[in-house]
């Protein structure tokens, strides 16, 4: 069997050769065209980056590493982590080898918590967690090799083993942020052999909650991993990494973005309306009720949360894989109703309205009322477990993007004249 280390370092040859062949040959050969509008627009659908670890087609939804999500729902977030980073599955042996960097780092640095500690009590806990991940820069195995004079083609083991630095760190410093931010008592320490889900599950103390809370943290934490570069998080963190910033700072500047309510914070945003609907109708609201209420939002000039999507054109296959679980965990409960009544309402009237592109779901239209269900009513937290599975995805694309020697992202912006004198001269 081969080591992580061993493995990555076979393909990273492959991958560099691939890499040098493309140039060589295809350097020149025009992809893409970019129009006012893209510009104009967030860049939409303007194709610049590489991506290997995972690709969202707007008809499909997310694959991972070329395997369509709904056949990954029930793998586990370590093995998530090393299809992302290598490509493969792992066996057994290679997923104990593995799982065992990740296991090795779980103890959280005293001052963290000291910094955290120190922070106003109403702090949003995605602050909490992105201070956390930036406190801890000082601990970047990569920014100490990188004084060192480490060399160029080793970059990407030094991001490694940040990435399992972090990884291995993030459940506990996420647990005791739930701690420490909604006053649930002491931090609870790891349990050196436990699994990411399961130690996080008895780090933030719900060991004890109801059938399915453990496998409802599993697919979180699968879910929300990886959705190709373009997104804000991931583009943000890719940015930031290739000014060969070490892994803290990078992800603590994706997950800033993360924490917008366009973006991950849509989640709690979610869950709010859904519980304000239940309220203001005492229960599961009927069809016409939750269209009254749609409209209302729509005309006080709110999105709804949890619906569109800047690429998907489809029912977002990680919101039908949460569905799917409710039916089966927790289809009595009212909030859990109200998401499946709100899905078959809301994407009939939201494909009325013209400059909307996408009516369906989104991942974050029926995450929220799962954890409610189980008893996670802290909504500002959400965002927060949404980061704790991203940071696989953003921490994979580092360490791909490092094997593959990518340079400084430098896209090239013009001022308005510029547009106004382009425009004229083809005319
Ligand atoms: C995700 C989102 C930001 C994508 O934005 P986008 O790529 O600009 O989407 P569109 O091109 O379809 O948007 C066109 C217009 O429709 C509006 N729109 C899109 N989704 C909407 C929704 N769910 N409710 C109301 N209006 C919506 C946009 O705000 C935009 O209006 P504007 O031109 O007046 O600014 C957007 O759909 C949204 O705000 N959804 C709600 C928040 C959410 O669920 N975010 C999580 C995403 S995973």
């Amino acid at each position: 069997m081969l080591s992580i280390y061993e493995k990555l370092s076979q393909k990273v040859d492959v991958w560099r050769a691939e890499g040098a062949e493309m140039l060589k040959n295809n350097g020149n050969f025009k992809v893409s065209d970019v129009t006012v509008s893209q510009i104009y627009g967030g860049m939409r659908g303007v194709i610049s980056l590489l991506c290997d670890t995972s690709e969202v087609p707007n008809d499909k939804g997310l694959i991972i590493r070329g395997t369509p999500l709904k056949e990954l729902t029930q793998k586990s977030p370590e093995e998530i982590f090393y299809l992302l980073l290598t490509g493969d599955l792992p066996n057994q042996e290679e997923l104990e080898e593995f799982s065992s960097h990740i296991r090795n780092n779980k103890e959280v640095p005293g001052y963290v918590w000291d910094v955290l500690r120190a922070l106003p009590a109403d702090t949003h806990p995605m602050v909490m967690l992105d201070t956390a991940i930036l406190c801890m820069q000082r601990e970047s195995v990569f920014a100490k090799k990188y004084d060192e004079g480490m060399k160029k083609n080793d970059y990407w083991k030094y991001t490694l083993e940040d990435a399992f630095n972090l990884i291995g760190r993030l459940p506990g410093i996420a647990a005791g942020i739930y701690r420490m931010r909604f006053n649930k008592g002491d931090l609870i320490a790891p349990v050196a052999d436990m699994d990411l889900t399961g130690d996080y599950v008895h780090m933030i103390g719900m060991e004890d909650a109801p059938k399915g809370f453990y496998e409802l943290m599993k697919l979180f934490l699968v879910l929300h991993s990886d959705h190709e570069a373009g997104n804000v998080s991931a583009l943000t963190t890719v940015v930031v990494n290739s000014a060969l910033s070490d892994l803290y700072y990078s992800v603590s500047a994706g997950l800033n973005g993360l924490a917008g309510p366009l973006h991950g914070l849509a989640n709690q945003e979610c869950i709010k309306w859904i519980v304000d609907t239940v309220d203001k109708f005492n229960g599961t609201p009927t069809k016409e009720q939750i269209s009254d209420y749609v409209t209302e939002t729509l005309k006080s000039g709110k999105v709804i949360p949890g619906y569109g999507h800047a690429v998907l054109r489809i029912v977002d296959p990680r919101f039908e894989a949460f569905l799917e679980f409710g039916k089966k965990y927790c289809s009595e409960n009212p909030i859990f109703q109200t998401v499946v009544q709100t899905f078959e309402v809301v994407p009939d009237i939201l494909k009325q309205i013209e400059k909307i592109k996408d009516p369906w779901p989104n991942v974050d239209a029926g995450s929220g009322a799962l954890l409610y269900h189980y008893g996670f009513k802290e909504l500002s937290y959400y965002t927060v477990l949404f980061a704790l599975s991203r940071v696989l995805g953003l921490s994979a694309q580092a360490v791909v993007n490092r094997a593959k020697l990518k340079p400084i992202t430098r896209p090239k912006s013009v001022p308005y004249s510029w547009l106004v004198e382009k425009v004229k001269s083809s005319s």
